[in-house]
C-alpha cells in the first residue's frame, strides 16, 4: 500500500516553509486567507513531520506574491520560516524571513494612550529588543510588547 501522500506541484506561486509547528493558522490569518479567499489554491501542512526541526508547518499558496509587510508580520510569527517563489513548477527565489530591527505599521502598541493609538497619522514603530524570546520596544511610550502581546495585536 503507498504510505504517503504527494500534494500536487503548484505552478506559479509562494511557498512559505519551516513554519513552527501550530504557527500555519496565525499565518494564514495574516494573509487575509479564509473561506473567502476564492481566488487561488492553498494547501497547508501542520505539524508534518520535518528532519529539521522534528515538525514544522508548511503553506504553498498559487497565484500569489506576498508584500514586504505580510514578509515583515510572518517573521515576527515564524522567525525561521523560509519563502519560496516557485515560477513553471521551479523554485526561481528562496529566502528566510528576517525579524527588522525597527518594525514599522504592522503591530499596534499595547499601551492605549499611547501617540501611535491617540493621534490618526502617527504610525507605530518599534526596536527589536530581543529575539528569542521575542520583545519589542515601542519607539514612543517606551513599553515593551511580549510575543503574546505582539501575535495578539497583529
Ligand atoms: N512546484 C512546487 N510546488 C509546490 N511546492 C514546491 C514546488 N517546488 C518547490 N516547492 C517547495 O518549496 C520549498 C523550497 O524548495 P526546495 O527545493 O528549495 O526545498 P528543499 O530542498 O526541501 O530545501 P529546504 O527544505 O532546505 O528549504 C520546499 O518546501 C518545496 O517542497
Ligand atoms: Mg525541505
Ligand atoms: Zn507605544
Amino acid at each position: 500500500m503507498e504510505q504517503t501522500l504527494k500534494i500536487s506541484k503548484i505552478k506559479d506561486g509562494t511557498v512559505i516553509d519551516h513554519i513552527a509547528a501550530g504557527k500555519a493558522l496565525k499565518v494564514l490569518s495574516i494573509l487575509k486567507i479564509d473561506e473567502k479567499s476564492n481566488n487561488y489554491s492553498v494547501s497547508i501542512g501542520i505539524r508534518v513531520p520535518s528532519s529539521k526541526m522534528s515538525y514544522k508547518d508548511v503553506i504553498k499558496i498559487e497565484n500569489r506574491n506576498l508584500e514586504k509587510f505580510e514578509v515583515d508580520k510572518i517573521s515576527l510569527i515564524a522567525p525561521d520560516a523560509s519563502i519560496s517563489i516557485v515560477k513553471d513548477y521551479e523554485v526561481t527565489q528562496k529566502y528566510t524571513v528576517e525579524l527588522p530591527a525597527r518594525i514599522v505599521g504592522i503591530v499596534k502598541c499595547h499601551n492605549a494612550n499611547c501617540i501611535t493609538n491617540v493621534k490618526e497619522p502617527v504610525s507605530s514603530e518599534f526596536t527589536l529588543v530581543s529575539k528569542k524570546p521575542l520583545v519589542i520596544r515601542c519607539n514612543f511610550c517606551e513599553r515593551n510588547m511580549s510575543e503574546r502581546e505582539i501575535l495578539g495585536s497583529l
